[in-house]
């Protein structure tokens, strides 16, 4: 890069980071002179090494602040409530692993799930990042048949083969829980097995229905997204496993019951004895409805938090509220808020929302692999 790029790049990265601790300082109650300070402090730190370092305080607040702009989630009204584990200063792979497996624990906590979130080093130029592979850090694997179905998750086939080729040998069960994938720089990537105690996984049953006739299915109790970029004030985190707690309908309308996923619909509607020669009898409607009251109840008796679509829904009301109160506005995606089953009896179908991105924010990025 020519000079001329390189002091561009530091301008912006100065706007970026000036405007963070603006909003940074002032949600967190600091004086002017703070501010005015610490924003001198990194000016002085990006024209000496070109980038600058967050405090932890700024990291906690960032990591918040993110998850609260972030315009397809419908459980922000819980954004100040994320553990941070500030993990930047870790540079092998086996170090990070051993993070990864304390983030599964403490968000798991024996079924009353935390929202956490574990930041890795940041993105620093010349450098190749930390990365980690996995869409989540828990996901069931997905191989294809040879007859051209697939025995697993179909939306895993490519990171599989990916895993396969890394060295791994799945046991061939429709939940194979994947390895960890973990690169740190230019090295290789190394592959890390879950210890099976430390993933708590929920049986699915209807509380009065046989609905699989025989098949046995369950789900992870912790969604831990590990593929996203966290942005704060300019700054990249390429590794920043982050999680909640599940909404139903994730599981039960979306990954149990999409055709181009578990597509267990069809499983469900026989073992209903419903007509599915003809869609009007509403089969795929009747059959969604049960198997998101199993993957409730199932959830529910396992005694693993999870949140049912009508209270999410009113819970983001609650954030809209309080947002407006403190003068911000909300943004939104609508066709990401909305919840898949029965959407229109919520208030967020009735509803607008700008789709601004503000940062900080967490964004998709290229996969590591392909
Ligand atoms: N929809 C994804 C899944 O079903 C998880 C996304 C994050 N969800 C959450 N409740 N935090 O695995």
């Amino acid at each position: 890069m020519d000079s001329q790029a390189v002091h561009q790049m530091e301008d912006q990265l100065k706007q970026e980071a000036e405007q963070f601790i603006r909003q940074c300082y002032r949600e967190l109650g600091k004086t002017m002179e703070d501010t005015e300070l610490r924003i001198q402090q990194v000016q002085n730190e990006i024209n000496r090494d070109g980038s600058y370092e967050h405090t932890y305080e700024e990291l906690v607040h960032g990591a918040k602040m993110a998850w609260r702009h972030s315009n397809r989630c419908i459980g922000r009204l819980f954004w100040n409530r994320l553990q941070v584990f500030d993990a930047r200063n870790l540079t092998s792979e086996d170090a990070i692993y051993q993070a990864l497996l304390r983030h599964i624990e403490f968000a798991t906590h024996g079924g009353e799930i935390r929202s956490a979130i574990t930041i890795f080093k940041q993105t620093v130029r010349n450098q190749e990042p930390v990365r980690l592979w996995n869409h989540q850090l828990l996901r069931y694997a997905g191989y294809e048949a040879p007859d051209g179905g697939v025995i697993g998750d179909p939306s895993s086939v490519d990171f599989t083969r990916i895993c396969t080729s890394l060295g791994w040998r799945g046991e061939g069960t429709p939940f194979d829980l994947l390895p960890l994938v973990i690169q740190c720089h230019d090295r290789k990537p190394r592959l890390f097995e879950l210890p099976g105690e430390i993933v708590k996984e929920v049986p699915i049953h209807h509380p009065e229905l046989d609905l699989f006739s025989g098949m046995e299915v369950k789900w992870y109790a912790v969604p831990i997204i590990s593929d996203m970029r966290l942005e704060i004030g300019g700054i990249s985190y390429a590794a920043a496993p982050f999680n909640g707690w599940y909404m139903g309908t994730e599981i039960g309308a979306r990954n149990l019951a999409d055709k181009s996923r578990y597509n267990l619909l069809p499983r469900v509607a026989e073992a209903m004895g419903l007509d599915t020669s003809s869609s009007g009898s509403l089969w795929k409607d009747r059959a969604l409805v049960e198997l998101n009251v199993a993957v409730l109840h199932s959830f529910r008796t396992s005694k693993v938090s999870i949140v049912d679509h009508h209270t999410a829904a009113q819970q983001f009301g609650v954030f809209q509220k309080i947002e407006e109160r403190e003068g911000r506005c909300v943004t939104g995606r609508w066709s990401w808020l909305i919840p898949p089953l029965s959407p229109a009896t919520t208030d967020i179908f009735h509803s607008t929302y700008e789709d601004r991105v503000d940062s900080p924010n967490y964004y998709y990025q290229p996969k590591p692999y392909e």
